[in-house]
């Protein structure tokens, strides 16, 4: 009998409740579709295994189902430095400074392109083309490509896969063609000496690390990995962020009349709605989880969803939405994992999640839900997928 059901859409919908109830009754929960895995939910557990990357490997994907090959969340030391090196450039410090006026600039532009309508789904209208945008810019993508192709995590879980390996995906994709257009072209420049744009393929293409380039499926591995993990989760922590806003006028006129409160904002909704439920991990050898023995190469997901709202380590107040929980203790969530894999985006993803509801906040007056919004049904995901509102024009 298993403990529960990853795929039941109450538990989407109710994600909070389900993780407190696991913690509870089942800190080690056993799955049995599509096959038998365990999810760790409380925070202690969470952390443990994150730490120990020798035991839990990563290298057979993030996903519920066994990858071959991959990067960055799919590999473990020493290939996984090398990996983060390749593109460390890309999320520094002066890059992120770089980026903070065009994203201001194209947040108000989008935002300029729908006011007067005065109602709509606020995450087809901006929640989904910021980080879209703003990731395509990054990486060197054209941008109403990357707005067509919209990859999405779900392609992360595969509810109907069997145990043992999975294939690579196909290379034909329009996704894949595009790339390798512009892989091509960016190939041929450098043959030319011509100067090649600044961005995350050119680093990519023309790195050489410790003797090592990159072949161009490597560099497809890395570009639809950083466009995935850039768009839909930064995508759900604005679309967030502003529905418990909304569900909570009292916080909304308090940052309104303080916004220096703002970034506290920020972490306590990647706290309470962590846009990535949780992620999965793999033993290297037999192993015991909270009594149960476990054979090699089983698959547990670490709930970084469930451990930031564990009472053990938050509190009596874990479960409800504060913008006023202090900020150095709020950002000890797990929304951006921990450890060795620690999201290398996190400081982008709070830069574009602190402008864009900014600048929601001052330029639709009277913002307000006209609906209940739509969970989104991704399964590693978590938030919602319409947010219907209304405001005064
Ligand atoms: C709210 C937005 C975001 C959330 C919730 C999020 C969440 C995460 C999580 C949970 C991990 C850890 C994976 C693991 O432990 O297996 C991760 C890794 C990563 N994220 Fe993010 N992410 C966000 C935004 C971004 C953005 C905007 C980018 C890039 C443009 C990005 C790039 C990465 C990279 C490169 C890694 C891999 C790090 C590694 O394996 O060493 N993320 N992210």
């Amino acid at each position: 009998m298993a403990d529960f059901d990853f795929f039941d859409p109450d538990f989407q919908k109710n994600t909070q409740r389900h993780f407190q109830r696991m913690q509870k009754e089942c800190p080690f929960a056993h799955a049995d579709k599509p096959f038998d895995w365990y999810a760790v939910t409380r925070e202690a557990d969470v952390a443990g295994l994150l730490k120990d990357w020798e035991l839990w490997t990563s290298n057979s994907g993030p996903g519920l189902a066994h990858a071959e090959g991959g990067v960055l969340v799919s590999v473990d030391p020493p290939e996984h430095l090398f990996d983060r090196r390749l593109i460390n450039k890309a999320f520094s410090p002066a890059q992120l400074l770089a980026m903070e006026d065009e994203i201001a600039e194209l947040v108000r532009n989008l935002i300029d392109g729908f006011v007067q309508k005065g109602e709509g789904d606020l995450m087809q209208l901006f929640a989904v083309p910021v980080p879209l945008i703003v990731i395509a810019r990054l990486l060197g993508i054209d941008e109403e490509v990357a707005l067509n192709i919209r990859p999405t995590a779900e392609g992360v879980i595969h509810p109907s896969t069997p145990p043992g390996k999975i294939p690579r995906p196909p290379m034909d994709t329009p996704g894949h063609l595009y790339l390798k257009g512009v892989l091509d072209e960016r190939r041929q420049k450098i043959a030319a000496g011509e100067t090649l744009p600044d961005d995350v393929i050119t680093s990519l293409i023309t790195a050489e690390l410790d003797g090592r380039s990159l072949n161009d499926e490597e560099v497809m591995g890395f570009m639809f990995f950083l466009f995935i993990a850039g768009s839909q989760t930064t995508t759900q922590l604005i679309g967030n962020l502003i529905y418990r806003l909304l569900e909570h006028p009292d916080q909304l006129d308090m940052l309104k009349n303080d916004w220096d409160l703002l970034p506290n904002a920020v972490e306590e909704s990647l706290r309470f709605d962590s846009p990535v439920n949780g992620l999965f991990r793999t033993n290297t050898r037999e192993t015991e989880l909270g009594g149960r023995a476990l054979q090699k190469d089983t698959k547990v997901i670490c709930m970084f969803g469930a451990a930031n709202v564990d009472p053990e380590f938050w509190g009596d107040t874990a479960g409800q939405f504060d913008i006023t929980r202090p900020y150095q203790q709020t950002k000890r969530h797990y929304a951006f994992g921990k450890g060795i894999h620690y999201c290398m985006g996190a400081p982008l993803a709070r830069l574009e999640a602190r402008i864009a509801v900014r600048a929601i906040l001052d330029r639709l007056p009277g913002l307000r839900l006209t609906g209940a919004p739509e969970e989104i049904a991704a399964h590693v995901m978590h938030g919602v997928d319409t947010l219907p509102v209304a405001w005064n024009t």
